[in-house]
């Protein structure tokens, strides 16, 4: 392992148990009338996910100075609503799959039922999150929870940016435009890239934004880079997991290898070939690194997350 992955490697570690310990916090917090409702979100948490839309929101905070304290609740609000997305993905309604992070799906594990009701929970919990910004942050050196590091604009802000994400102009409309299209053979390449910028480029570059918006008086420019860089990390992600799908295994991946073919799913690797979706993932990341010239080694694991995103074994 070279010099850059091992620090990127240990920066990975100490993010995932940051956000980790604050989702605890979060999930302690929450209503346990209903106590299968409950064990369902938390088990569809904490099974294991590599947790990049939150080290994005800390990584983007630490290219512009912002501490991590300051960042951990819309790190977790994103995870919410990505771990949201999954559990619906995952249903019979939808991809149909019974894997997920190396676990029994939601709905298997549960009832389909719970897990549309464990979904319906984690996003309103994202915004509750943001917009209680102590939920997340129960940090030893904060005299009183009240204190909160984020202004109310800035949480509106986040809010905004994060509901735009998520919904029909977002993660959900691209959902809709992938199962629409699924076994459709005349999906365009730039039809298919509009597929993915929504149902996974939308989080992606919210989680940008969202780290970006810790700094409140941050200059146009530096938003359009960074967006611009999350823009295309966006993409090589999906495009990733769509290459992922064919040429990992089943174990190693802690979902069903092949399950888009079995789907007939339309991909990159589908339209371009493995090579050619390669070789558009590899386009991604330097379009995504030359966002960031102007930017100092502060961002430098922003440039190493481009990277790990390409080489990624699952
Ligand atoms: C999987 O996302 C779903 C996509 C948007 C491609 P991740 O690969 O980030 O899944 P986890 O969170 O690590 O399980
Ligand atoms: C899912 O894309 C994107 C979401 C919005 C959840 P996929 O359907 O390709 O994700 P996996 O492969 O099941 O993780
Ligand atoms: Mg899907
Ligand atoms: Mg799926
Ligand atoms: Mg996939």
């Amino acid at each position: 392992m070279n010099k850059t992955s091992f620090i990127l490697k240990n920066l990975i570690q100490d993010y995932q148990q940051r956000v980790d310990q604050a989702l605890e916090q979060i999930i302690s917090n929450t209503s346990n009338i209903a106590s299968e409702l409950h064990q369902a979100m938390h088990y569809s948490i904490f099974n294991g996910g590599k947790r990049v839309r939150p080290l994005l929101v800390y990584l983007t905070g630490k290219a512009l100075n912002t501490p991590a304290e300051h960042l951990d609740s819309p790190a977790c609000a994103v995870e919410l609503i990505h771990c949201y997305s999954l559990i619906h993905d995952d249903m019979p309604a939808m991809d149909d799959d019974d894997l997920r992070r190396g676990k029994a799906t939601c709905h298997k594990q549960f009832s389909e039922a719970t897990a549309l009701l464990a979904g319906d929970a984690l996003q309103t919990l994202a915004f509750e999150t943001l917009a209680c910004e102590a939920l997340a942050c129960e940090s030893p050196a904060r005299n009183n929870s009240s204190d909160n590091y984020l202004s109310d604009a800035q949480k509106l802000l986040m809010i905004r940016a994060l509901s735009h994400a998520s919904g029909a102009a977002g993660m959900a409309g691209g959902q809709a435009i992938d199962l629409a299209a699924t076994g459709a053979q005349n999906m365009s390449l730039e039809e298919l890239k509009v597929m993915h910028e929504h149902k996974t480029g939308a989080l992606i570059r919210a989680s940008v934004q969202l780290g970006a918006l810790s700094v409140i008086d941050i200059e146009q420019e530096k938003l359009n880079a960074l967006d611009n860089y999350a823009g295309n990390i966006g993409l090589s992600f999906q495009i990733k997991d769509d290459i992922l799908d064919i040429e990992s295994d089943t174990q190693t991946l802690g979902k069903q290898q092949g399950a888009d073919i079995e789907l007939n799913k339309v991909t990159y690797p589908a339209l371009l070939g493995l090579d050619g979706a390669r070789k558009m993932a590899l386009e991604c990341h330097h379009k995504a690194l030359a966002s960031l010239e102007d930017f100092d080694q502060n961002a430098d694991p922003l440039r190493w997350l481009s990277e790990y995103i390409i080489t990624r074994q699952h």
